[in-house]
């Protein structure tokens, strides 16, 4: 195996960091091909009736984006897997271009489940009790920035500010620090250590456009109702606890 594809399936599958690798991700067997199984990524069901999040997130937008574009990343990942694992090994040039081919189509499906992966558990029933801030990540907000409308203008404007097309937004922490901040990503870019994902909002247009239109900060009000911030606090103490030389 060359160098570059060396280093690329040592970074897929050696970085499993709490949702934000490929490894913490379910699979299957596929023995659909005769004499042959291989594994396979699968859609991760959400945590959640598809009509849970409304009004704040329609279930419309719910179904498409889980069963349409989610899956569409897991689709597509494996085909490329499938596809990259058949032709490595193969020295001629003119697989050359392929392979690269193929490692940016990795590198964006590989992103868009990992990502999406943790939008949904990011979410929880506007009104729930999971929907409030809590525990230790809440007296770090607080903190940091106060209050939640404090935090909540910080980010939106960073995140208005920063996303010009599709993209994601970001908390995050430092494992390192265990600092608080916000990230943005481009496309399907997913966050990597030494930052851990608190929360993260999706920012595509398939996200909002159905129920909100062009009006990203109503979406944002609207998705700010429905994060889960248990799930988040659970995350911060997973930073609270690692570095990123110790996992
Ligand atoms: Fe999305």
């Amino acid at each position: 195996m060359r160098p570059l594809l060396l280093l690329t399936f040592f970074a897929i599958t050696c970085t499993a960091q709490y949702g934000q690798s490929l490894d913490d991700l379910p699979k299957i067997v596929d023995n659909s091909t005769a004499g042959s199984s291989t594994e396979k990524y699968v859609l991760p069901p959400l945590p959640y009736e598809y009509e849970a999040l409304e009004p704040h997130i329609s279930a419309q937008i719910m179904k498409l984006h889980h069963q349409a574009h989610h899956q569409a990343y897991v689709d597509n990942l494996n085909k490329a897997l499938a596809e990259l694992k058949e032709i490595q090994g193969k020295e001629e040039m003119t697989v050359k271009d392929r392979i690269e081919a193929l490692e940016e189509t990795i590198h964006f499906n590989r992103g868009g489940h990992i990502n999406h992966s943790l939008f949904w558990k990011g979410l929880a029933p506007g009104g729930s009790s999971e929907t409030g801030l809590q525990g230790d990540l809440e007296k770090a907000i607080v903190a940091k920035w106060g209050t939640a409308d404090e935090l909540s203008t910080a980010l939106f404007r960073t995140i208005l500010g920063r996303v010009r097309g599709s993209g994601w937004g970001w908390i995050v922490c430092n494992v390192d620090t265990q600092e608080l901040s916000f990230a943005t990503t481009r496309d399907q870019d997913p966050i990597s250590l030494p930052q851990l994902v608190i929360l993260g909002i999706d920012m595509w247009e398939h996200a909002y456009y159905l129920q909100y239109y062009n009006n990203k900060q109503s979406y944002l009000k609207a998705i700010w109702a429905v994060l889960n911030w248990k799930e988040a606090n659970e995350r911060y103490a997973s930073c609270l606890k690692h570095t990123s030389t110790s996992s």
